[in-house]
């Protein structure tokens, strides 16, 4: 099989896909079901997800093929930092630890900028063109499940740098598929891209039995 890597990512991740889409914890999101304890847990969690990615983004800028994809105004570590301060409040450096899937996906970012660092095209592709796309459906689903006021709490889903999603992820495609890569390296990097929406479905797991717990918490309290 060959072909440009954005046809081999969209291609090859189409199942991992459907069943992130799948998930509990987003199902119980795209019915209205947010609620802001695992809501917070998962912005913790990303947090320290993007702090990983775009630190080794930002030090292989120069590599020779990442560089075609260095894109900072995708990067969500501020944004994220808004996020927390307005969920935790000023303590929230304090307050959050990653959890084990998390620690696992930070892990496996640093790893492979150390042993294959072309692999980090596969996770930036899985969280940014997610957040560009069905992320922006999933901003007016926190707004309103949570009935947060205007402009709060929603930083993580908003691109200031970016104009049009649409547009931009028409050029980070061009990028993809201008990358000279050979059949083995696609193979990696789709293989990759599968792992890190694992590893997403694997956070999304941790704060399912949370909201599961919460919601278990609220019916009790009513009996
Ligand atoms: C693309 C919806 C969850 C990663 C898309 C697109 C839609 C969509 C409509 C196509 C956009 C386009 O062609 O321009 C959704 C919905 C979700 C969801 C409704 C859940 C409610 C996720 C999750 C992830 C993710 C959890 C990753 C962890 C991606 C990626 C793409 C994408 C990487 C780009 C596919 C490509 O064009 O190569 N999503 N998504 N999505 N989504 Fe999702």
């Amino acid at each position: 099989m060959s072909g440009k890597l954005a046809t081999r990512l969209r291609e090859g991740t189409k199942q991992s896909h459907s069943l992130a889409e799948n998930a509990d914890f987003i199902q119980c999101f795209l019915k209205g079901v947010v609620e802001k304890t695992s809501y917070r847990q998962l912005l913790g969690n990303f947090y320290f997800v993007y702090t990983a990615l775009e630190e080794q983004l930002t030090q292989h800028q120069n590599h020779p093929l990442l560089s075609q994809l260095y894109f900072p105004e995708l990067y969500r570590q501020q944004s994220l930092a808004t996020d927390l301060s307005y969920y935790w409040g000023p303590q929230w450096q304090t307050a959050i630890t990653p959890s084990d899937a998390t620690q696992r996906y930070v892990d496996r970012i640093n790893d492979i900028a150390i042993a294959d660092p072309i692999l980090l095209v596969a996770h930036s592709y899985t969280r940014y063109l997610g957040d560009l796309s069905g992320g922006q459906l999933l901003k007016k689903l926190a707004q309103r499940g949570m009935s947060l006021p205007q402009g709060q709490g929603i930083a993580f889903y908003e691109f200031d740098d970016i104009q049009t999603p649409k547009t931009f992820k028409a050029t980070y495609r061009q990028s993809l598929d201008s990358l000279h890569l050979d059949e083995a390296t696609i193979t990696r990097i789709v293989d990759e891209a599968n792992l890190a929406f694992k590893l997403n479905m694997e956070l999304f797991k941790e704060v399912e039995g949370n909201l599961i717990q919460a919601i278990g918490q609220m019916i009790f309290s009513h009996l």
